[in-house]
């Protein structure tokens, strides 16, 4: 869940390592932390700051009140981190040290062992400073360490002695060149420029110096000098490191001149969608998959799907449920990954399990697929990132193209999702030969239009904005739907909480009647998609439910569809699209809504309390 970043041999090392924290700070932002080894001083400057919100920023001025030509050219580090064991102060943030101020450490993940690795230390008269599980690291490198146990060394040992999941990064006084680091399960990039070598928990800190990059194996160290580095094993034996191809420019992650990330995101929702489908399939109605690595012969012996995921790939998966059925015309179900793991499962043959991740991190959906594979049936990662955990987990990879996503919301990684999800049901309706040549020639044919209805829709934002405007004072909203668009009010609902930090609450439309219909009364805000489908007769009959007690109903709905408008108080209105497909067009006005109501309330939409882009705990 945090970020790391290493730099060995440029002159600048410490502002570029604040610069690369900047492109990490997704990641986590309860606090932010570099240490640099001073040559001729042979010890270790380090700077911390956790300041909600502007950890970075006050480094950043801590750091010009610094004489920085002590350290030019040497190996520094640096974290921003999302507290998971000890609250988010300055004695906690990373980098850690041992005893002796001699060993920097930043770490990412979870150290299962640390209670008892930090009690043995403590007798053995090791003396903690922070609350962290990291701290226990740099306590054991500088043990291993004191009876002339080169670093290298006393790295490839962490990895017999630390449980759990792990990516850390350390430096030593005495050598001011060198990085060390280790890895298992969270995800650690090198990256060789000219003159200086660097390495990061995620290739968007990197790209920007190099594009020369190699990613760092399960249970291999590294050892990272200036001129180049060398990979080793748990055994300590020299391995070849494996090149990572990547597509993104720096450019994609930078707001472009929006007022945020979140703003820029659903703003290149077309081009998602658009990229995603690129390629995947074509007006005659042919999909063309071959990337997945699973043949068709395969996928027709397919019976049943399972998708797993968590928060809005979670609500993706529920669209996907909807396609799987309707077109390849075989049961389909959806489980949230942290109950599915600890579930005992019991998966029939034939299953085709589907993790939905955008980061492709998630511990709990990857820890879920992990098992789903165990069982020897065939899964699938679906992710936008390139060679995370669960690409390399599952049997086929496919890969959204949205690009890096930065706002800690999901939303372009979201449409990217469901348009994917809705190319893949289709390919496998194909496999399975479900559905005839013109079936199969309209369904293409509506996919492909997406991109272009997409656009129409972010052409609408001025009127979603308005309308929220006047809702912003509201604190008790209900999301409602059925089929295809309960899981839009999902969605909606969780940007909102997410977002605004107001309640909302979506339920089924026809689930209101048994329970949550008590709770509506005048001031209520009741959103409804209401857009056409055969089930348009029943959504307005729920409407009038609602407003009968006194609620006011906003819709999303069809343009241009007066009737609906007649029978609500404000609309939504979205260009019309067969129902499989009108998730991707129905969450933009209300990711839109959602972000005019937290903008209005002056909230961070890019950075919203408590959460974190990427969730590597449980
Ligand atoms: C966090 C993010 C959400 C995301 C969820 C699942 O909670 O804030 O936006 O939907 O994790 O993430 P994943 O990377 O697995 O899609």
């Amino acid at each position: 869940m945090c970020g790391i970043i290493g730099i060995t041999g440029a002159q600048s090392v410490a502002s570029q390592l604040l610069e690369a924290l900047s492109l990490l700070e997704y990641r986590g932002y309860d606090s932010a932390g570099i240490a640099v080894v001073e040559k001729e001083s042979g010890s270790i400057f380090r700077l911390r700051a956790a300041e909600q919100g502007g950890s970075l920023h006050h480094l950043i001025g801590s750091l010009g009140k610094a004489d920085t030509s002590r350290f030019e050219y040497c190996a520094g580090i640096g974290h921003t981190r999302w507290a998971t064991h000890g609250a988010p102060t300055t004695v906690n943030a990373h980098p850690h040290f041992d005893c002796g101020s001699s060993i920097a450490v930043v770490h990412n993940g979870i150290i299962e062992n640390h209670h008892q690795l930090a009690s043995d230390l403590r007798a053995r008269g090791h003396v903690f400073s922070s609350e962290t599980d990291t701290e226990v690291i740099a306590h054991l490198l500088e043990e291993e360490t004191a009876d002339g146990r080169t670093m290298k060394d006393a790295v490839v040992s962490l990895l017999t002695t630390l449980r759990g999941a792990f990516a850390l990064a350390c430096i030593h006084k005495d050598f001011p060149e060198t990085i060390y680091a280790a890895r298992r399960t969270s995800p650690l990039v090198i990256g060789m420029a000219d003159s200086s070598c660097l390495l990061a928990s995620d290739v968007a800190a990197l790209v920007e110096t190099t594009r020369n990059l190699f990613e760092l194996g399960d249970d291999q160290v590294a050892e990272v000098t200036p001129i180049g580095f060398k990979v080793y094993d748990q055994l300590g034996v020299e391995m070849t490191p494996k090149p990572i191809k990547v597509g993104w420019s720096i450019e994609a992650a930078r707001k472009g001149g929006f007022a945020d990330y979140m703003s820029k995101e659903i703003n290149e929702q077309q081009v998602a969608v658009a990229e995603t489908i690129l390629g995947r399939l074509n007006e005659s109605g042919d999909s063309e998959l071959e990337e997945l690595e699973i043949d068709e012969a395969s996928l027709s012996k397919v019976e049943k799907v399972l998708l797993v995921a968590c928060g809005s790939s979670y609500h993706a998966a529920l669209v996907g449920r909807h396609a799987i059925e309707a077109w390849a015309k075989i049961p389909a179900e959806v489980d949230i990954a942290s109950e599915m793991r600890y579930r005992p499962m019991r998966i029939q043959e034939n299953t085709l399990v589907i993790a939905i991740s955008q980061s492709g991190e998630t511990t709990d959906t990857y820890h879920a697929l992990k098992q789903a594979r165990s069982q020897g049936v065939l899964t699938i990662a679906m992710t936008n990132v390139v060679g995370s955990l669960m690409s390399r987990e599952a049997d086929g990879v496919l890969y959204t193209r949205a690009g890096p996503e930065i706002g800690v919301a999901s939303t372009k990684c979201h449409l990217a999702q469901l348009s994917l999800l809705e190319c893949l049901a289709f390919h496998l309706a194909g496999a399975k030969s479900a559905l005839s040549g013109s079936e199969k020639a309209a369904i293409a044919g509506d996919i492909m239009n997406l991109p272009k209805l997409v656009e129409k829709t972010l052409a609408r934002q001025d009127q979603y904005h308005k309308v929220a405007e006047r809702y912003s004072e509201f604190r008790d909203f209900y999301y409602l739907g059925r089929r295809s668009g309960f899981p839009i009010a999902l969605e909606g609902a969780l940007k909102l909480k997410e977002l605004a930090y107001v309640r909302a609450e979506a339920y089924p439309a026809g689930e209101m009647k048994h329970g949550p219909i008590s709770l509506i009364e005048p001031g209520s805000i009741v959103v409804v998609v209401a857009k056409r489908s055969s089930l348009w007769e029943k959504i307005m009959a729920n409407v009038e439910e609602m407003k009968a007690r006194g609620a006011t109903v906003i819709a999303v709905i069809d343009e241009d569809d007066e009737e609906s408008a007649s029978l609500v108080d404000d609309v939504l209105e979205t260009p019309a699209v067969t129902e499989i497909c009108s998730p991707v067009i129905g969450v933009i006005p209300l990711q839109t809504f959602a972000y005019s109501i937290a903008k209005a309330r002056g909230h961070d939409v890019d950075r919203p309390r408590n959460l974190a882009k990427v969730v590597t705990v449980e």
